[in-house]
This record gives C-alpha cells, sequence and structure tokens, in this order.
C-alpha cells in the first residue's frame, strides 16, 4: 500500500505543494541528461505535477509515480515510478530520478527494490522492465544491483532532446525477485 516505506525513505503520492523539490531535479540539465523530459521550467513542472495528480484517482490505477522523501526531514529527494503498461500480460516498467546532491548513497536503489516489492506483491505483476541509455552507467548499476537482467539492446528507439537515442533493456520476473 501507498506510502511505501524502506529503511531511510517513504515513498509517497505526489502533492501540489511538491513542485518545489521536484523542480529541483527537473531543473537540472545534468539530472535531465539523459531523460524524455527537460530541463523543466516552473511550468512545466507544476504541469506534470497535476497531471500525475489527476492519475492517482484513475481506476484501476495504472500509473505510480511517487515521491521519495528522507526520513525523518520528509524532505523530497527524487521520484521513482511504477506503471502497468499491459494488464492482460501483467507488465509494468519503472523509472527513477533523484536530486544530485543525493546521488551515489544507494537511495534510488533502495527506493527501485520498495516499488519493485509493490510491483509484484501488490499489482500482482509477472514482469518489470527499465531501459535507460547505453552511457548512463549510475541508471544501469542501480538495474543491477536490484537483479535486473540485461536482456537487449533497443535502437534508436526513442527521440529525445533532438536525436534518436539507443536503449539497453533490463528486466526482473516475478520468480526471480527475493522480497
Ligand atoms: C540514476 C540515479 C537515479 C542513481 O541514483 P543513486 O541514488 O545515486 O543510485 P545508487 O546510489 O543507489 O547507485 C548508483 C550506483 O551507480 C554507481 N555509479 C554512479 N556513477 C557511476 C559512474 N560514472 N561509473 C561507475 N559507477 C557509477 C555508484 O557507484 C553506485 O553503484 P555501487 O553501489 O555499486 O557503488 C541518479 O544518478 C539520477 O537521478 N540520475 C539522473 C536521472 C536518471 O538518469 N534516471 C534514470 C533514467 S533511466
Amino acid at each position: 500500500m501507498i506510502p511505501l516505506e524502506t529503511q531511510r525513505l517513504i515513498l509517497r503520492d505526489f502533492v501540489e505543494s511538491d513542485w518545489p523539490g521536484v523542480h529541483q531535479y527537473a531543473s537540472d540539465r545534468e539530472v535531465v541528461r539523459y531523460l524524455t523530459f527537460g530541463p523543466n521550467s516552473e511550468e512545466d513542472t507544476k504541469n506534470f505535477l497535476q497531471r500525475e495528480i489527476s492519475l492517482q484517482s484513475k481506476e484501476p490505477r495504472q500509473h505510480f509515480a511517487l515521491g521519495v522523501t528522507l526520513k525523518p526531514q520528509k524532505q523530497l529527494i527524487g521520484i521513482c515510478r511504477i506503471s502497468v503498461q499491459d494488464i492482460g500480460n501483467t507488465i509494468g516498467s519503472i523509472g527513477y530520478s533523484f536530486t544530485k546532491q543525493f546521488w551515489g548513497q544507494g537511495y534510488a536503489t533502495e527506493a527501485v527494490k520498495a516499488v519493485v516489492s509493490f510491483g509484484f506483491q501488490e499489482l500482482n505483476l509477472h514482469r518489470i522492465f527499465a531501459t535507460c541509455h547505453p552511457e548512463n552507467i549510475a541508471s544501469t548499476r542501480v538495474m543491477q544491483k536490484i537483479g535486473m537482467q540485461q536482456e537487449g539492446y533497443l535502437r534508436e528507439h526513442h527521440w529525445i532532446k533532438e536525436e534518436w537515442r539507443d536503449s539497453w533493456l533490463y528486466a526482473i520476473l516475478e520468480y526471480e525477485w527475493i522480497f
């Protein structure tokens, strides 16, 4: 159930007043370098949050973009998302981004583990996948550390920031997940 709790983090639904925390990472050129969006204007960030908040009440809910907050200060340090991509085949995808000052402390790995557990246990998914830019070493490490397997290389499947981008495809199956 949302919120999700880990040793150091709480992952919860976004509220409108989160926009400055979201904007910190979404407006940072280095953070969004490999992402489909950004760098955001303040208006982009507020629109993004409004869209995400409106999706929270959709039934059945298929999209969970969660604000990652640090215990105990409740400071927003990033986003971790899980989405049901294919209900019939119970396939989900994940994505994540963190404010730069919090990189390299294992927070993404901790948050991603929580959403993957949620995906298998609560959303009853069979397969969860993620993609990342081949040069995005940190993201690749996160997927490897949580036990995802590299399944393939997607050539020029994303038109991002005026160029075609390749991606690594990683995935994990329900019976491979150690709860
Ligand atoms: C990807 C991202 C979420 C990782 O967050 P994080 O909290 O720093 O991740 P973690 O600390 O859990 O793990 C990062 C791992 O990558 C490693 N790493 C980071 N940069 C690296 C580099 N240049 N070379 C080698 N390893 C690197 C870290 O050492 C760590 O691995 P380790 O635990 O084996 O030492 C963060 O870098 C980010 O927000 N990037 C911008 C947004 C983005 O690209 N999101 C993913 C889209 S697919």
